[in-house]
C-alpha cells in the first residue's frame, strides 16, 4: 500500500504540465473526485489496521498537497507566459536596453579637466556671461585702445542692464578680478565658462566657446610653482610622458607672460609630430592686483587660461571645431 503512495509521488513529480489541457489532465488523474488516483488511495484506508491508518492518512493527505502545489504552480507559469507573449519566447535573446543617454564631449573634457583641478586643490567658481567692460578689459589692465576692445572681436550689449558698457564676455579672465572682489587671499580657483567672440568662423573658431582659467593668489607665489601645475595637469590629461613648451608671451593682466605648447605625435608630419598651443598664462600684474582691491606688495599669483575645445579636439583628433555645436548624432554617439 505504501509502495503506491511512492510511486504516486515519483509519477506527480515527474509529470510535466505545459498547457491548460494538461493541467486539466493532471488535475482529474491524480486529484479527480470520481477517479482521481489520490481520492482512490482515501478509499483504500477502511482495508487497512486501525494502527495503520493515522500514518497512512498523513501520507496521503501530503501526497494530496503536493499534487495542488504543482498544479498551482503550473497554472500560474502558464498564466505568466500568456501576459509575456506566449509560452514560446525565445529566452536567450538579449533583453531590449534602455535608450541611454550621454553627456556632450566637451562637458566629458571640462568635468575631466575641473576633476584633476579639485585634486590640486582648485574650487570651482563661475562668474557672469553677460560682463561689464569693467571686469572683461578694465580691470584686467587692458590699454583704452587695445585691440581686444574692437567690434571685430567683441559682441558689446546694446540694451545693458546697467548703464556701464556690457559685453559678452570674451575670456574667463575676468573671473579672476570677480574672486578678488569678494574673497581676500589665499585663492585658488578655476572659473570654467562659456566665452563669446566676434570672429570669422571656421574649422578653428567658432563664436562661443569653453575656457577655464585659473588663479593662484597668496603670499609668496611663484611661477615655479605655475609651470609645477601646468604640468600635473598636462600629464594627468595627456598622460605621464608629455612634453611641454613655455614660449615667452603677452598679455595685458599678466607679467611674465607665456604660453604653453604640448608635442604632438603625428607619424603623417616631417618631424614626427607638432606643437599644439594649449594655454596662456603668467604671473598677476600688479595693476590688476590693484583693481580688485588686493596689496601687490605683499601678495603674488599665477593665472591661466586653457581653452576647452582645443583640448577636446587634442584628445579626440577632432580637427573641426564647429562639430561640437552641429548636435549631429552621428557625432555625438561616439561618446
Ligand atoms: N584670457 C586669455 C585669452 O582668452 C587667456 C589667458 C592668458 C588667460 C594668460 C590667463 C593668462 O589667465 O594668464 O586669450
Amino acid at each position: 500500500m505504501s509502495d503506491k503512495i511512492d510511486e504516486l509521488q515519483e509519477q506527480i513529480e515527474a509529470e510535466s504540465i505545459e498547457s491548460e489541457e494538461e493541467a486539466e489532465a493532471f488535475r482529474i488523474q491524480y486529484l479527480g473526485r470520481n477517479q482521481g488516483a489520490i481520492p482512490g488511495l482515501f478509499d483504500q484506508i477502511g482495508d487497512l489496521s486501525p494502527e495503520e491508518r493515522p500514518e497512512f492518512g498523513k501520507r496521503v493527505n501530503a501526497l494530496k498537497d503536493r499534487a495542488q502545489e504543482r498544479l498551482d504552480e503550473a497554472k500560474a507559469r502558464l498564466q505568466r507566459e500568456e501576459q509575456a507573449g506566449g509560452p514560446d519566447i525565445d529566452r536567450t535573446l538579449p533583453g531590449r536596453r534602455g535608450f541611454r543617454g550621454s553627456t556632450h564631449p566637451l562637458t566629458q573634457t571640462l568635468d575631466e579637466i575641473l576633476r584633476i583641478l579639485r585634486g590640486l586643490g582648485f574650487s570651482t567658481y563661475e562668474g557672469p556671461e553677460i560682463e561689464t567692460d569693467w571686469h572683461n578689459f578694465t580691470a584686467l589692465n587692458f590699454p583704452p585702445d587695445h585691440p581686444a576692445r574692437d567690434m571685430q572681436d567683441t559682441f558689446f550689449l546694446k540694451d545693458a542692464p546697467t548703464k556701464e558698457p556690457t559685453v559678452l564676455r570674451t575670456h574667463t579672465s575676468p573671473g579672476q578680478i570677480r574672486i578678488m572682489e569678494n574673497h581676500a587671499p589665499p585663492v585658488r580657483v578655476a572659473v570654467p565658462g562659456r566665452v563669446y567672440r566676434n570672429e570669422a568662423i571656421s574649422y578653428k573658431s567658432f563664436c562661443l566657446f569653453h575656457q577655464v582659467e585659473l588663479l593662484y593668489v597668496d603670499e609668496g607665489v611663484t611661477m615655479a610653482q605655475l609651470k609645477q601645475v601646468l604640468y600635473s595637469l598636462a600629464r594627468a590629461l595627456f598622460g605621464e610622458d608629455v612634453t611641454l613648451r613655455f614660449r615667452p608671451s603677452y598679455f595685458p593682466f599678466t607679467e611674465p607672460s607665456a604660453e604653453v605648447d604640448v608635442w604632438w605625435d603625428d607619424d603623417d608630419a616631417e618631424d614626427g609630430g607638432q606643437w599644439m598651443e594649449i594655454l596662456g598664462c603668467g604671473m598677476v600684474h600688479p595693476n590688476v592686483f590693484d583693481a580688485a582691491d588686493v596689496d601687490p606688495e605683499l601678495y603674488t599669483g599665477y593665472a591661466v587660461g586653457m581653452g576647452v575645445e582645443r583640448m577636446a579636439m587634442l584628445r579626440h583628433g577632432i580637427d573641426d571645431i564647429r562639430i561640437f555645436y552641429e548636435n549631429d548624432a552621428r557625432f555625438l554617439d561616439q561618446f
